[in-house]
């Protein structure tokens, strides 16, 4: 019971459901009420999730504070957003089916600050480093960082000797 009590002392998890009140309203079309219930969210939480935007089970969000989701991004289930995240649209990026933000697949973290930007697609379980800034896609299970993004290929298709690269390449400077 505590645990619980405790689980719901975080206003990222109160600005989650708030959302999904916000999306059904939204999907009735009762479009006021959902902006209404948005934006009280926001002014309790922090956290800027549009009505419109679609996002699957568990999604857990890390301090929340100024983390801005838009219309037409969709997030996949047990998903991870820190503090500070936007995923947000690029000017003048639609595609045919009017999707203007990014898509997130399943399992996806993305750290703190991080901004992915226009229609692009981030894979099952890829990360985006703190601070990133994304304008492309991200295949499932790659790592982004930096800005612009670069993308790293899952850890284990990495060279074996980089950080032993880089130790002979300061023991010789
Ligand atoms: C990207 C991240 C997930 C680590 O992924 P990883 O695959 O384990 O990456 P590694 O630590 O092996 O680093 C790989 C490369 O990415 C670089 N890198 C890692 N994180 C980075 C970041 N946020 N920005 C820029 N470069 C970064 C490393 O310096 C390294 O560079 P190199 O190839 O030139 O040596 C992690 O660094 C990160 O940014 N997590 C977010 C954490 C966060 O937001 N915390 C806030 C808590 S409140």
């Amino acid at each position: 019971m505590r645990r619980l009590l405790e689980y719901l002392a975080n206003p990222p998890v109160w600005a989650v459901a708030a959302h999904r009140r916000a999306h059904r309203l939204w999907l009735r079309n009762h479009r006021l009420a959902a902006l209404l219930v948005a934006a009280w969210a926001r002014v309790l939480t922090g956290v800027d999730i549009h009505p419109g935007a679609t996002i699957g089970r568990r999604l857990e969000i890390g301090h929340g504070v100024g983390l801005v989701i838009g219309a037409s991004a969709e997030i996949g289930d047990d998903c991870e957003l820190l503090h500070g995240v936007t995923l947000g649209r690029k000017h003048g990026v639609v595609l045919p089916d009017g999707r203007r933000h990014p898509r997130l697949g399943h399992r996806v973290e993305v750290g703190a600050h991080a901004v992915l930007l226009g229609p692009i697609t981030v894979g099952d379980d890829a990360k985006i480093g703190a601070a990133a800034v994304v304008l492309n896609d991200v295949p499932a299970r790659w790592t982004a960082v930096g800005n612009p993004a670069r993308l790293l290929p899952p850890k284990a298709q990495r060279a074996p000797d980089g950080p032993a690269a880089v130790a002979r390449d300061l023991a010789q400077e």
